[in-house]
């Protein structure tokens, strides 16, 4: 058989061209979502009496056939059919014969690929909701048993004041949190049905947009038919918050990272999430995390690549769309890959309780709370700053650390202080002060466990 849209030429295509503007290659991803596209279009056609309920059967039938033959591995595709909707409409005229050229009435491929597109990115949607969840699920689960554990908290990559290692893992759990409410939210873009919009224009058939919308669980019709061919928003909000989702697992990677070297020493990752070296036998990387902050690049190209390909394209359907499908498939392949990952190597981490508390000892990041100390007395906090700057300048000249210092030391610097200083100073004591709301207060991290749970479960 020759081309679907052979009548106006005269001209078989040239070779080259065959192949540069096919699509099949990797449009046939969408096999299933255009299957389900088909049937729900069909079913419309013959409740409208666009079709008689026999023609309808015998598609039905003959989708399904395709449909099996796909499933065991069975079909060829040809680049001479161009693209997944060709293929299967010429299977079906094929299967059942010239009745099948019926399924394409009132209809076009630029609505059937939106109409797919549409249907994979909610089933994709959908799947990293829930591998998000995995995510949250592994750090709430580490955060819980490590509240009362005490690490150093950094601004600039330089120790600041201690936090509860509870506490720095939920940072990323509302992270994650946000990013779930954002694709949730796409959820009713992507819900919106393209199909029976046909090329551009709609159709003089006396369609039912709203039932084959129905069919397809989709919640609302485009109202434009211009529009609804040449939208893709839906996947530029899908690369976006993939994005944004993707920046999110680099930074804990990083973090991972930077923990799991000699000079943190703060966590070790399991043996199973790790790789060795071919030259050096003490070698135990972080791969995992490393490839994942690394897969960044690629969705953040995604996304500049669709925005690219969408500005200046003027309505409705132009050939550049085609181009569409590639970075949405990449991006939803990588992401589904790396938080599989994630959740996994989070909840096998082992957190080096002592080694985080070590830290905590042997730094001056309970300075603020010896500011505070004097600002209680009276002393108004600027000033404080002032005299507790010369204390950890006097500490680092004595080589002690601020709990080192004796009282007649502080004493030189301000008649204020008194015993209680050292019961200030202590970590724990630093900590557990923070107490003001979303602070890391043991008790305020408490709470915060309960609110992540009402969450998540
Ligand atoms: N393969 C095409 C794409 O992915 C399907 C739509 C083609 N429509 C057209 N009028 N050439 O965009």
């Amino acid at each position: 058989m020759s081309k679907l849209w052979g009548g106006r030429f005269t001209k078989p295509t040239n070779k080259l061209v065959e192949e540069y503007t096919s699509s099949i290659s990797f449009d046939q991803k969408l096999a299933v979502q255009d299957i389900k596209g088909s049937l729900a279009h069909v079913e419309m056609l013959s409740h409208c009496e666009i079709i008689s309920n026999e023609e309808k059967n015998q598609i039905i039938r003959g989708l399904h056939t395709i449909q099996g033959k796909i499933e065991k591995g069975e079909v060829e595709y040809s680049i001479a059919d161009e693209d997944i909707h060709m293929n299967i409409e010429k299977l079906l005229i094929e299967e059942i014969g010239p009745v099948g050229g019926k399924l394409h009435t009132g209809r076009s491929r630029n609505d059937q690929v939106a109409t797919d597109m549409h249907l994979y990115l909610r089933e994709k949607t959908e799947e990293i909701i829930t591998l998000v969840e995995a995510v949250q699920d592994a750090l709430l689960s580490q955060a819980e048993s490590n509240v009362e554990t005490i690490l150093p908290g950094y601004t600039h990559l330089q120790r600041a004041q201690p936090v509860s290692f509870g506490h720095h893992l939920l940072a990323y759990f509302w992270m994650f949190e946000r990013d779930k409410e954002r694709l949730q939210d796409s959820l009713k873009r992507i819900n919106w049905s393209p199909l029976g919009a046909a090329a551009l224009a709609g159709t003089p058939y006396e369609i039912d947009r709203q039932m084959t919308a129905d069919i397809l669980g989709f919640e609302k019709v485009y109202p434009n038919s211009l529009d609804a061919v040449s939208d893709r928003d839906f996947i530029l909000e899908f690369l976006s918050i993939s994005s944004i989702l993707i920046t999110h697992i680099s930074r804990i990677s990083e973090e991972l990272i930077l923990w799991s070297s000699q000079e943190f020493n703060f966590i070790e990752l399991d043996d199973e999430f790790c790789t060795g070296s071919s030259i050096m036998p003490q070698k135990k990387n972080p791969d995992v995390p490393e490839l994942l902050r690394g897969k960044t690049g690629r969705i953040y190209g995604n996304l500049m690549g669709m925005l690219t390909l969408l500005k200046g394209l003027p309505l409705a359907y132009n050939k550049d769309m085609q181009e569409d499908k590639v970075g949405m498939f990449d991006t939803a392949d990588t992401l589904e890959g790396a938080l599989s990952l994630l959740a996994p190597m989070l909840a096998s981490m082992d957190v080096k309780v002592g080694e985080m508390k070590k830290a905590v000892k042997e730094d001056y990041s309970n300075a603020t709370d010896i500011a505070d100390y004097l600002a209680v007395k009276g002393l108004p906090f600027r000033e404080a700053h002032e005299v507790i700057g010369k204390i950890v300048l006097y500490a680092i000249g004595q080589e002690k650390y601020l709990l080192d210092l004796s009282l007649n030391e502080y004493r030189k610097f301000s008649d204020q202080f008194e015993e209680d200083i050292y019961e200030k100073l202590d970590p724990e004591q630093v900590v557990a002060a923070r107490n003001s709301e979303g602070g890391t207060g043991f008790a305020q991290v408490y709470n915060q466990i309960q609110s992540a749970k009402n969450h998540l479960y």
